[in-house]
């Protein structure tokens, strides 16, 4: 039996007709970009995440673009984040005219260290991006204690729907930065038929100007105040995404469940490390990465009996040839070089069988000759 890493078309069996119903209402209705339901689908992701805005663009990478201009980033600016994390995260801090700064991550959940983002502060640092790798949130309470006055964008591409306990009080992702991120590139928890992203924010002037940057910076058509970007969420992509959120809190919760079964069948395995969540946290398990040694031939084993790996991700940032000029060298973020060699992420997609579920565990203990 072959096992994908990945495979969205189980998932689209299940709701077709709801889909189907809500894509025709689309086509019917002639709007196709916002529209009513991009309208909805924001509203609906508003009440979901906790926050008062929420601002539907073309993708997660143009939220990313977009939330760093709104706070006035841009040449001569530093950005603090991580180096193991999406292209995406650095390539946009340097595509607004900024540079950024990396800083390595805790080797158990991936995630920012805060106090190597504190320490990399300098006079030009304008805000710092931490990333909510793989489903599970960064510690934001953490990175803000430690850079005191600074912006936040909180890179939640990974983690619509994940929680941590701040201050005695579940805060969804987004719901606690200046600004949150999201992605509903199509193999997200909340995934779409094509690209898709949204920006969130409490702060009411900070949404007027993300409104604002998503339309060419006008807040009247044909008059612009600044030059802005033509980033906005389809309405056939926010219809389907309406039809699925009402699903995203039970498919993460069969994620978890994926995840307690293989946590359980790698447990008397020294040499498989599962994945960390820390007790703050409630994880969507966008990813179920493993820790391992021998790495490329537990992918290759695997992939011989037909169970589909991915490494997320094989080489860090801050050594990615088109950064070689900020002069970073190998050495310098030492968990993220080390995750790198490391990380297997295996199958966990929620309507993955019970049977698939035992092949897969069977294929990493077979490897390890139990
Ligand atoms: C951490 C992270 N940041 C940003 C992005 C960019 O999102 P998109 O692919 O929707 O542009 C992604 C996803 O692809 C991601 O995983």
């Amino acid at each position: 039996m072959k096992i994908p890493q990945f495979d969205l078309t189980r998932q689209y069996e299940q709701i077709e007709p709801e889909i189907q119903s809500a894509i025709g209402h689309v086509l019917r209705s002639g709007r196709f970009i916002l529209g009513a339901e991009g309208e909805a689908f924001e509203a609906e992701c508003a009440a979901y995440l906790g926050v008062k805005y929420a601002i539907g663009v073309n993708s997660g990478t143009d939220a990313l673009v977009i939330g760093l201009r709104t706070l006035g980033i841009g040449l001569g600016d530093e950005v603090i984040t991580t180096p193991f994390t999406f292209f995406a995260t650095a390539g946009t801090i340097h595509n607004v005219g900024a540079t950024p700064v990396f800083v390595d991550i805790e080797p158990d959940t991936f995630n920012i260290m805060p106090d190597a983002a504190g320490a990399a502060r300098t006079g030009k640092t304008k805000a710092v991006v931490p990333v909510d790798l793989f489903g599970q949130m960064a510690a934001l309470e953490a990175v803000s204690a430690a850079v005191p006055g600074l912006p936040i964008i909180e890179d939640a591409a990974q983690s619509i729907g994940a929680r941590r306990m701040i201050d005695g009080e579940w805060r969804m992702a987004g719901e606690v930065p200046t600004v949150g991120t999201f992605s509903f590139f199509p193999s997200k928890n909340l995934g779409g038929f094509g690209d898709g992203g949204m920006l969130v924010t409490q702060n009411d002037a900070l949404a007027e100007r993300l409104r604002r940057l998503r339309v060419h910076g006008g807040a009247k058509q044909y008059f612009h105040d600044e030059v802005g970007y033509n980033s906005r969420l389809d309405a056939l992509q926010a219809a389907v995404l309406s039809a699925k959120l009402p699903h995203l809190a039970g498919w993460s919760a069969s994620r978890r469940r994926n995840a307690a079964f293989y946590d359980a069948a790698f447990k008397d395995l020294p040499d498989v490390r599962t994945p960390v969540v820390r007790p703050e946290n409630e994880s969507i398990f966008n990813q179920y990465t493993i820790r391992v040694s021998r790495r490329d031939a537990l992918q290759a084993f695997l992939k011989e009996r037909g169970i589909g790996t991915a490494i997320y991700y094989p080489l860090p940032l801050h050594l990615q040839p088109c950064f070689a000029y900020l002069g970073y060298r190998e050495g310098q973020c030492p968990e993220s070089e080390r995750a790198a060699t490391e990380v297997l992420s295996l199958p966990i997609f929620p309507e993955l069988s019970g049977s698939q579920l035992d092949e897969v565990a069977a294929g990493v203990r077979a490897f390890f000759g139990r």
